[in-house]
């Protein structure tokens, strides 16, 4: 605060609001390092398949158990503005690779902490960034040149890769069962363009249940609604559906307005509910004369609607979620319909099969062979609420990683290898360069390194003596060296089956110099004061955390724990 400028004779003169909070040049920068370095930290442990698992808790008393980095991040309740911009990088990380995201951080953490120690020796923060952006473009160069491309005719490194991805989670003891389905429902989505593969992992709908365990995860042939069929009096099966997705309300609208209608005689009640029931028989029977025997309506259903259908033998559903319907349109071929006036047979959608089916204890409503066969379900089954939850978002890895590999070909073997290859390759790039950018260059290879480090920490092996062996070997030729954690041994990782996509190894390496760069450029941090009784517990904002990696402590480094 004893930052604004006065004028001669010592008054200030005040440009920011009272509250408002700023910290410049090397207060900031150490500032904004520290919390970026206190985030990273605070994931390390979780990388790789010897990594712990961390338990979050909301404000509501959920409690989710992951070992996914992005999860991780969104769920601590991160207030510090460069603190935050690592949560960014998290997510950009999934949203572009969906795999990687732990690695991300903890590389954007290392080379921060390293350009620290840079900036302390006064070399200035943009030629770090300057030799930063030079080692990126190296290191990105390196993995296309080390990179195996893949045949996928053989589904076997799609298999492998996915493998690899769920190795490093929760459900890792039902890994290869898994990939498997993530393969199948990935390739049975796939459409080929121009020879080229176009995938959305979107098109795979997972659904969960909780009950049974892991290995009864099943992959359907179609989609599955977490829904259950509205009226006992209809129908639980119908073959050769001819569905209708409606989003339209099947009720009388409720008046928005509070309006109040004299009734002076029984008369006027009979012939007013009589008007509503033609008005709610008009709609079923707009619907039955297009032909439709299923109705998913993503609106309600009014009961007498549900009994006029139920007679009719058609089934119904309602509530439907948006997303839900539009799955639905695509894989049964219907159009979705909002006014029912405009229903025609040619709206309709098909199916070979819609059935309700008891799932652990609730009703699920199950819609196969549909006209379209890219159409999958992952239903997901496991123990606990936690675990399916956890099971979702490994398989979502996994999705993505194979996504990543059907239109990008080519892989890198795990263990850190790349990132070590990347390393011996940056130590002979920045003999090439001038005194302070080399040493740029040289930080940028030992936060590489760290990836190393840290999953030989995580498995509890030396990572002293497994570093500079592996340095040694990478220097002799052997690329593909790295740490197999769970053998705890230095190996040929391409011979032991660990792969993962390039695309995921150049998004780490994009996504963690960006966000490292994008904080050393900051010198200068204001901060809008607090509004009146904000709930933000003091202390950076971690209150409800205390037990995670000392996140509370933001508020005792300098400029870090004010805003
Ligand atoms: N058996 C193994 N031995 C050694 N390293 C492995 C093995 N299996 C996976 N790895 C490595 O573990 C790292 C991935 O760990 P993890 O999945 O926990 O983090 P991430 O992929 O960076 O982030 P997230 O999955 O949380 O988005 C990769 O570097 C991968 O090569
Ligand atoms: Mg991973």
């Amino acid at each position: 605060m004893s930052s604004f400028p006065t004028q001669a004779g010592g008054v200030p003169v005040l440009v920011l609001k009272e509250g408002s909070n700023r910290s410049r040049g090397r207060e900031a920068q150490h500032g904004n390092i520290t919390a970026a370095k206190i985030v990273a930290e605070s994931i390390r442990s979780s990388l790789g398949p010897k990594g712990m698992d961390k338990m979050l808790a909301d404000n509501f008393g959920d409690v989710t158990i992951t070992s996914d980095g992005r999860t991780i991040l969104d769920e601590m309740d991160i207030q510090h503005p460069a603190a935050k911009m690592m949560v960014e990088i998290a997510k950009t990380q999934d949203n572009e690779a969906g795999d990687g995201t732990t690695s991300a951080v903890i590389i954007a953490g290392e080379l921060l902490s390293k350009a620290e120690e840079l900036i302390d020796k006064n070399i200035h923060p943009t030629i770090i960034i300057d030799g930063y952006r030079k080692a990126a473009e190296k290191a990105l160069e390196t993995l296309e040149k080390i990179a195996i491309p893949v045949d996928l005719k053989s589904q076997d490194y799609l298999k492998k890769a996915a493998t690899t991805s769920m190795g490093s989670k929760i459900v890792a003891e039902y890994k290869d069962y898994l990939a498997d389905l993530a393969v199948k429902a990935m390739l049975a989505v796939a459409e080929k363009h121009d020879g080229a593969y176009k995938v959305d992992v979107d098109d795979v709908k997972v659904e969960k249940k909780t009950g049974e365990s892991l290995r009864e995860t099943s992959l359907i042939n179609g989609i599955v609604l977490d829904k259950e069929i509205v009226h006992s009096g209809m129908p639980k099966r119908i073959e050769k559906a001819k569905i209708a997705l409606i989003d339209a309300s099947l009720e009388i609208e409720k008046l928005e307005l509070d309006a109040k209608i004299n009734i002076e005689s029984p008369d006027q009640i009979e012939a007013f509910l009589k008007q509503e029931e033609t008005m709610l028989k008009d709609m079923t029977n707009k619907i039955l004369a297009s032909g439709a025997n299923v109705v998913v309506c993503q609106k309600g259903i009014d009961d007498m609607v549900q009994h006029f259908l139920a007679r009719k033998g058609v089934i119904a559903i309602r509530r439907a979620k948006k997303s839900d319907m539009e799955k639905l349109a695509k894989a049964t071929g219907a159009k979705i319909v909002s006014n029912l006036d405009d229903i025609s047979p040619s709206d309709l959608g098909y199916a070979a099969l819609v059935e309700e089916r008891r799932i652990g204890g609730d009703k699920m409503t199950f819609i196969e062979g549909c006209k379209n066969p890219k159409a999958v379900t992952i239903l997901i089954r496991a123990g606990t609420q936690r675990m399916t939850a956890e099971a979702e978002r490994s398989i979502h890895d996994a999705l993505c990683v194979i996504r990543d590999l059907i239109q990008e070909p080519k892989i890198v073997a795990g263990g850190s290898a790349p990132e070590l290859e990347m390393a011996s390759v940056l130590r002979k790039f920045a003999e090439t360069m001038p005194g302070r950018e080399q040493l740029a260059v040289r930080v940028f290879a030992e936060a590489l390194e760290s990836i190393t480090v840290t999953l030989a920490e995580n498995a509890g092996l030396d990572p002293v003596n497994i570093l500079s062996e592996l340095r040694a070997r990478h220097e002799k030729g052997e690329t593909w060296a790295g740490i197999e954690v769970l053998e705890g041994k230095v190996r040929d990782m391409s011979k032991v089956n660990i792969f993962e996509p390039l695309s995921v190894k150049k998004q780490i390496i994009k996504s963690a110099n960006e966000a490292a760069s994008m904080i050393l450029k900051i010198d200068d941090v204001i901060a809008a004061g607090k509004m009146k009784g904000s709930p933000t517990p003091p202390g950076g904002g971690m209150g409800g955390m205390g037990g995670m990696g000392g996140m509370g402590g933001m508020g005792g480094y300098p400029g870090a724990g004010e805003y």
